[in-house]
């Protein structure tokens, strides 16, 4: 399908866009890729309704994008150790589901992903939808005094409340459908910039998240906290976000260099499946 057929759709203020017309199931010829990297690059988060794509399409189309990034800790599906199935199934219920909470995918890896491809295999009737919020907005949107302050701050980052030894899924209270595999290299700390520049648009955005940013550097957690706080609750204000109502077929692709992204866990007693590759990032700088 041609790049002349395609349009981008804004569905939220802040970030966001519907793209139709293009077929993910094909290989991508080279004004395609450029219009749907240009949308991912302009809109933080794309998305594409009524795909038909196999784990092997589904990877095709993000090895386009870039290497395949690391999946550590999670068990992936069998004969794709590319692709992260998240499921929750019906009988899971009141338990974490994978990617509730803000985040940035990874973001305790010292090269976290630059983006996701997310594809919906199972979705619930109702609930089960994804925020976004941008990461642009929530840096613009500081003071020019709280700016300075951030300027050249760095923050540790570990998978240590998830994935590590005293985490979430070693207390049994992860979803059961999915295979985690706690560690102590989940319990290990990487710095990353407080503020970032995004290598493809120039802009800077706050990189900090509610799941895996644990403290300032040479800050106690104690310190920090009444910060990362408040710098969390600014940077998922309404004003900064868009909602994604998942259809089967629908796939997302976000940028988790300028994005942070939170799936709501409101259908228990229904089954959601949805696959996952991630594309290899720089360090943040
Ligand atoms: C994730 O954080 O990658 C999962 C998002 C979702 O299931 O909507």
């Amino acid at each position: 399908m041609g790049h002349n057929s395609i349009e981008v759709r804004k569905i939220a203020g802040a970030l966001g866009a519907e793209v139709t017309g293009v077929d993910l199931s094909q290989p991508l010829d080279d004004d395609t890729y450029a219009a749907v990297r240009g949308a991912f690059v302009e809109h933080g988060v794309i998305f594409f309704r009524d795909q038909v794509l196999t784990p092997e399409t589904h990877k095709r189309l993000s090895r386009c994008f870039g290497p395949f990034g690391e999946t550590p800790f999670v068990k992936t599906m069998p004969g794709h150790p590319e692709i992260i199935a998240v499921i929750k199934e019906a009988s899971d219920v009141k338990t974490h589901n994978f990617g509730g909470g803000w985040h940035s995918d990874f973001s305790f890896l010292e090269r976290p992903p630059l983006g996701s491809l997310l594809y919906a295999r199972d979705v619930p009737p109702y609930g089960g939808d994804t925020l976004w919020a941008s990461m642009y907005l929530a840096y613009e949107e500081l003071s020019d005094g709280l700016k300075q302050s951030l300027e050249g701050l760095k923050a540790v980052h570990s998978g240590r409340r998830s994935y590590g030894t005293q985490g979430l899924f070693a207390s049994g209270g992860g979803v059961k459908a999915m295979t985690v595999v706690p560690s102590e290299a989940g319990d290990a700390e990487i710095l990353h910039p407080v503020v970032r520049t995004h290598p493809e648009s120039g802009r800077k955005a706050l990189y900090i998240n509610g799941v895996y940013t644990i403290r300032f550097e040479g800050w106690t957690e104690a310190e920090s906290k009444p910060l990362l706080d408040y710098l969390q609750a600014h940077a998922t204000r309404p004003e900064f976000t868009c909602r994604f109502r998942w259809s089967k077929g629908a796939l997302a692709m976000w940028d988790n260099r300028c994005t942070q992204h939170n799936a709501i866990n409101d259908y228990d007693g229904q089954r959601r499946e949805m696959h996952r590759t991630t594309i290899e990032g720089e360090r943040p700088v």
